[in-house]
């Protein structure tokens, strides 16, 4: 298993990623720009040469780390890879003097709260209809420890 920078050829593999895990099918610019943004904040997990895995975040306030997306491929679930990546990300946000990482998470989404929570994460706050469906999201925050 080998974790590395997105890269632009990776756009098609992360695409369905997304589509199997979140349901959701946005245009590549989108990946293309996250990747401009930020390189150490979108990586992706490959194993045996398959993309299984990416976590995508900005800095989006000044040190502060925001996570837009994170999915494991169904098959691979439950073998700690998503924690693995979640790893090697708070120390990418360290390195970059990042001290802070916070998300938004469905409420209906007890797996990823209780994933989140068990890597440290507490919820903050909520935001009611956050998704385009009306769902409303909690917001889960994380202090690194360097
Ligand atoms: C959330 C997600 C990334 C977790 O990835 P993962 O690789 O399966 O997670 P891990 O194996 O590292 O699990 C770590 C901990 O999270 C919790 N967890 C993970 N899957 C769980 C499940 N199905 N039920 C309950 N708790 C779970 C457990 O506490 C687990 O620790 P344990 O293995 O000691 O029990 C993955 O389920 C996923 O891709 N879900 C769909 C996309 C999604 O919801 N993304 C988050 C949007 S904000």
């Amino acid at each position: 298993m080998i974790i590395r920078r997105f890269t632009p050829s990776d756009v098609r593999p992360v695409m369905e990623v997304v589509k199997a895990s979140l349901g959701e099918t946005y245009p590549p610019s989108l990946y293309l720009t996250l990747h401009n943004i930020w390189q150490d904040g979108f990586l992706v997990m490959e194993e045996d040469g398959r993309l299984v895995a990416f976590v995508a975040a900005v800095e989006s306030e000044k040190r502060i780390a925001r996570i837009l997306m994170l999915a494991v491929l169904r098959e691979y679930r439950g073998r700690s890879l998503g924690s693995i990546l979640m790893k090697e990300l708070s120390a990418r946000c360290i390195a970059n003097d990042i001290h802070t990482v916070k998300l938004e998470v469905r409420k209906s989404n007890k797996i990823a709260i209780a994933f989140y929570e068990r890597l440290g994460f507490a919820i903050t706050g909520e935001l009611n209809n956050f998704y385009v469906n009306g769902e409303g999201a909690y917001v889960m925050m994380k202090v690194l420890e360097s």
